[in-house]
């Protein structure tokens, strides 16, 4: 089936998520059966004022394509210009429009999920941006600003009308931010809609949350966030459902444990351990989330995680742990 114009692999797709969906994490959930990546959301203020943090978002690899690039961004005109920046700077498949980020320092700027208000505007947007893109257009989306301006049915209208060739729907309002629940009956069968392809996201968690949305929707793809921090074999395992295979179990600690070992070797080796570090404090807990001895684990990580020899440490007792709570 075709997202963004592209026959994808599978119908899983990774989520974009700031400060976690780097390029060495891409690369890592890939062989699980990613069908495509997209990169943390990029500023295109950013990328026209020349500023070096963004361009690092550019960065892709060949061995997760199909990829998209996020931009988000207030203005036609600054967007524009943005596109024009990453077809002569990047290698990726899918322009990626961010109309979903609740976050108030973007939404004050108009940005992020700020367009959903103003959909005569946002008609405009999509169209100008299709018409220069080389790139297949797709955008990823919220129900509404609120519980009483719920419009996603209007913005898929408009978006296939503009040119969008795939939508991401995250199935809360803006106000909900990430906590309240997802509200999957107000996108019932929203794929009858449309003949553009529909992804579903919000609270994908496990195999019955991937297939529960999807058959509610009817939406061709589903894209797991934080359902796949520390536990990538979500994606395999939904994979697998939607394949009509057998489900594997969930791995043991002992497989988890060499899991996080790759991600962390994977970052540190693009990244360096300086910038590293700092990120794996917060990404390594959540591989080991539900096992017994996971408070202690958990501690001896976010506590004394200072360097590559903390690493080694911190290994060699999960390790030991992991003999007895196999
Ligand atoms: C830490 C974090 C960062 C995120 N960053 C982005 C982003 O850069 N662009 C985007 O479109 N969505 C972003 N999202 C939203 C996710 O892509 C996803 O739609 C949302 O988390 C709902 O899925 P979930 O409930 O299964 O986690 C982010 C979510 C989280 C938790």
């Amino acid at each position: 089936m075709k997202f963004g114009g592209i026959e994808l692999e599978g119908r899983v797709l990774l989520a974009p998520m700031a400060g976690v969906t780097n390029l060495s994490y891409r690369r890592f959930l890939k062989p699980f059966g990613v069908a495509l990546t997209v990169s943390e959301m990029i500023s295109d203020c950013g990328l026209v004022y020349g500023n070096k943090q963004t361009f690092e978002y550019l960065r892709t690899a060949e061995d997760e394509r199909p990829v998209a690039l996020q931009l988000f961004g207030s203005s036609l005109e600054s967007t524009v210009k943005a596109v024009e920046i990453l077809e002569k700077n990047a290698t990726y498949d899918i322009l990626d429009l961010n109309l979903g980020c609740p976050v108030y320092k973007v939404t004050k700027t108009g940005a992020g999920s700020a367009w959903l208000r103003r959909p005569d505007e946002l008609f405009e947007y999509l169209k100008g941006i299709c018409d220069v893109s080389k790139h297949p257009v797709t955008i990823k989306i919220r129900l509404g600003w609120d519980q009483e301006h719920i419009n996603v049915h209007e913005v898929v209208q408009l978006a296939e009308k503009a040119g969008v060739q795939g939508i991401t729907i995250h199935a809360r309002t803006t106000k909900q931010l990430y906590s309240g629940q997802p509200q999957y009956e107000l996108i019932r069968d929203i794929q009858k809609e449309t003949s553009v392809p529909i992804a579903v996201s919000g609270d994908i968690f496990t195999v019955g949350d991937a297939i529960k949305a999807m058959e509610i929707t009817g939406a061709h793809f589903v894209m797991v966030a934080r359902g796949a921090l520390g536990n990538p074999q979500l994606v395999s395992q939904i994979n697998e459902k939607l394949n009509g295979e057998p489900v594997e179990e969930a791995l043991p600690l002992s497989k988890q444990l060499e899991l996080a070992e790759q991600y962390a070797d994977m970052l540190i080796a693009d990244i360096g351990a300086h910038r590293a570090i700092p990120q794996l404090r917060g990404i390594l807990p959540h591989f080991f989330s539900g096992f017994p001895g996971y408070k202690k684990i958990r501690l001896s990580i976010t506590e004394s995680l200072k360097s590559e020899n903390d690493l080694e440490r911190i290994w060699a007792g999960i390790r030991a742990h992991a003999q007895f709570n196999c």
